[in-house]
């Protein structure tokens, strides 16, 4: 009986954490991820967007990889090609290049190729010509108002992620150089990966997972690869809070980025910056020392300090870190500091 009653009370409490949420946020903001927070809410949506969502389901025993709505591109030496998964041999036809290490992009809701803002990162790792860079394009199973399908979603794009590496590593290419990195929701399906594949996972790199409506057991956890580390910058809102991985970077407090309270949606903006932030990581001149920390992400005002070293935030922070870090910066990430200087135009506020 008891039980029973404390069950009821902690969905209750779910769902009004979820309700109190839908207000304040502003619905006058034609905006996707806003929107997206009113799903639970059946009324705000016509029938007919909510039957245009997409719903993959992923527990039949059916081959359901390859799935024409999720697709691997692997952008190396310049060039653009899809992977054809069918093809046995792909990997060596392509220009894949063994001597460099593998990045796996993925984006979150709303996202696909060439959208905004996961190819920020995309072109960064490209431009620096030492990656193959991989991009898991999900963007028809994750399209707005579909926020929902997105989040149920992810199980079968990390399931075809985990046919997608098994089969490139049948055919050569090392796990132990292989890095997913995943924005959001995309970063849930990074460790998502894990469940189906059966190989360890090298290197996760979080940039501020997503936190409305995802179910713990989707959750991102520092047990999804043998290095998780996460970059918090809007936890407690669209992102997470609390650690995800072995190490927490959580930037000025983790909860809203300075340079973002002149815009008209902060937390957006927020969160979407994290992915400037790992941009900045791959150049050493611009690439940001994180001071060791003791609180939780987001921080109070005043993070305590824990004894240890500095460590670099982003590509270069070394496998054996553990624990949560904090940066301090006012100035928007990856910005170029005057014409010329490295960074994306994109990255600037304004
Ligand atoms: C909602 O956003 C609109 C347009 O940005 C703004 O004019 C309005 O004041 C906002 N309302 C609230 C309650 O924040
Ligand atoms: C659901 O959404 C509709 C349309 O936006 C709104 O009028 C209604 O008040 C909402 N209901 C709840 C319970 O939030
Ligand atoms: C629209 O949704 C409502 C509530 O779920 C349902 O009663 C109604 O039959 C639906 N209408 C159509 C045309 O599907
Ligand atoms: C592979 O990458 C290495 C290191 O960047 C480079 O020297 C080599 O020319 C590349 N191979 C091909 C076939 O492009
Ligand atoms: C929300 O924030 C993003 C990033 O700052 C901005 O590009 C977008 O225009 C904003 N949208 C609205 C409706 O405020």
């Amino acid at each position: 009986m008891l039980l029973k009653h404390v069950c009821f009370l902690i969905s209750v409490s779910w769902i009004l954490t979820i309700f109190i949420d839908a207000q304040i946020v502003n619905l006058s903001n034609n905006n996707p991820i806003k929107e997206a927070l009113f799903l639970h809410n059946t009324t705000a949506f016509s029938n007919n967007s909510r039957d245009k969502c997409m719903w993959r389901a992923v527990n039949n025993q059916k081959a359901v990889c390859p799935d024409p709505d999720i697709n691997f591109i692997l952008y190396a030496e310049s060039k653009k090609e899809f992977v054809d998964t069918y093809e046995n041999d792909w990997l060596r036809q392509s220009s894949w290049n063994d001597t460099k290490e593998n990045i796996l992009i993925v984006h979150g809701y709303a996202g696909g190729d060439d959208t905004l803002p996961i190819s920020v990162l995309r072109d960064a790792y490209i431009a620096t010509g030492r990656y193959n860079v991989w991009l898991l394009d999900w963007g028809p199973l994750c399209q707005p108002p579909c926020y929902a399908a997105a989040v149920h979603n992810m199980k079968a794009v990390a399931r075809c992620a985990g046919e997608f590496l098994t089969a490139m590593r049948f055919s050569g290419m090392q796990t132990d150089r292989t890095t997913c990195v995943g924005h959001s929701l995309g970063a849930h399906i990074c460790g998502l990966i894990s469940h189906y594949v059966l190989f360890r996972l090298h290197r996760i790199i979080a940039l501020d997972p997503a936190r409305p409506l995802i179910p713990v057991q989707s959750r991102l956890t520092a047990g999804d690869a043998s290095a998780v580390h996460a970059i918090h910058t809007n936890a407690g809102h669209y992102g997470e809070m609390g650690k995800s991985g072995h190490v927490d970077f959580c930037v000025n407090g983790g909860r809203i980025q300075p340079y973002c309270e002149s815009t008209e949606n902060e937390s957006l903006c927020s969160h979407v910056w994290a992915i400037c932030y790992l941009a900045e990581s791959l150049h050493t001149e611009l690439v940001k020392k994180a001071e060791p920390c003791s609180r939780r992400c987001p921080t109070g005002s005043r993070p305590g300090h824990r004894v240890g070293f500095p460590v670099l935030m982003g590509q270069p922070t070394p496998l054996s870190t553990t624990g949560s870090y904090c940066v301090h910066d006012d100035q928007p990430p990856f910005c170029p500091k005057q014409p010329g200087a490295p960074g994306d135009k994109r990255c600037c506020i304004k």
